[in-house]
């Protein structure tokens, strides 16, 4: 079974976590499933950015991202060349690094 190692995220999950997944789930039901509240504001239909995270290690195993998400992607908080839509990110048999991004566009829009 594919592990998904979460790093340490401050208000989320401040010590990180190790969880396990099933290829075909994606990274945000899978952090959600083991109580890790990663934002999902337009409930998982790649049209908003709360999701956004970071892949570190495993990115290419995942299958593409379409253009939708990449479309959404361009408008994330601290947008990097591993990030994905956690909605839109399907496990496979490989595990993955993810990090959390310290805001969402959301937040970040509060913060001004
Ligand atoms: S929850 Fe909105 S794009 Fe993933």
């Amino acid at each position: 079974m594919p592990k998904i190692i979460v790093l340490p995220h401050e208000e989320l999950c401040p010590d990180g976590a190790v969880l396990s997944a099933e290829a075909g789930e994606t990274v945000l039901d899978v952090a959600l499933k083991n109580g890790i509240e990663i934002e999902h504001a337009c409930e998982k239909s790649c049209a908003c950015t709360t999701c956004h995270v970071i892949i570190r290690e495993g990115f290419d195993s995942l299958d593409e991202s379409d253009e939708l998400e990449d479309d959404m992607l361009d408008k994330a908080w601290g947008l990097e060349p591993e990030s994905r839509l956690g909605c839109q990110a399907k496990v496979t048999d490989e595990d993955l690094v993810v990090e959390i991004p310290k805001y969402t566009l959301n937040h970040a829009a509060e913060d001004h």
